[in-house]
């Protein structure tokens, strides 16, 4: 859209990148998951461009569930309550689970997202974050597959939003202040 330009500072990632570091990934996880009963869990709706890419990179059947979850609204925040707007229609039990996520900001979501899961059954329980903030975590997440570790600015495109906006923007960019200040 001809208002996308001006809305961003840098491009801080591009789709190329972003396919490169799946790739790497998926092979790590393929031998790490050999002969187990996988099960992606995506979280909606930030990971579907990075489950849909990282699922195709993936050899064999791989299952897929969703998981709807918000906590930052339409604000730039997180607000540390995580409601459940859908749930899973898998039984955990049994299974090898690995969340996949486009960003672990605070860290909030996934942790209240682990200790949801903690109780379900599930053989193992990993997580998958294209992104992580470092600097911005408030609560500790253990991160089997992290994509890349990005400095504490507000990013959006390959499925992050802001205001339900720019999801389709196929890199990764920050989003410049005057567009939320
Ligand atoms: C975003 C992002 C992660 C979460 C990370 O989701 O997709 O799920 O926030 O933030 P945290 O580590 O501070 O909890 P959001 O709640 O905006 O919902 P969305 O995926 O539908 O955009
Ligand atoms: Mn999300
Ligand atoms: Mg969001």
């Amino acid at each position: 859209a001809a208002d996308i330009p001006e809305d961003i500072t840098e491009i801080l990632l591009t789709e190329e990148q972003i396919h490169e570091k799946l790739a790497e990934i998926a092979a790590q996880v393929a031998i790490d998951y050999e002969g187990k009963n996988l099960l992606l869990v995506g979280v909606l709706k930030g990971a579907v461009m990075v489950m849909a890419d990282f699922a195709r990179l993936l050899p064999g059947h791989i299952a897929m569930d969703w998981m709807a979850v918000s906590s930052y609204g339409a604000g730039t925040r997180s607000s540390g309550v995580v409601q459940i707007r859908k749930d899973l229609d898998t039984d955990l039990h049994g299974r090898h689970v690995l969340i996949v996520e486009d960003i672990i900001d605070s860290g909030l979501t996934l942790s209240w997202l682990l200790e949801n899961f903690a109780s379900r059954g599930a053989e193992s329980i990993e997580v998958l974050a294209l992104l992580r903030k470092p600097e911005a975590m408030k609560v500790h997440v253990d991160c089997r597959y992290v994509g890349f570790d990005i400095p504490n600015e507000f990013v959006i495109g390959y499925g992050l939003d802001y205001a339900e906006r720019y999801r389709n923007l196929r890199d990764v960019a920050v989003l410049a202040p005057h567009v939320y200040s």
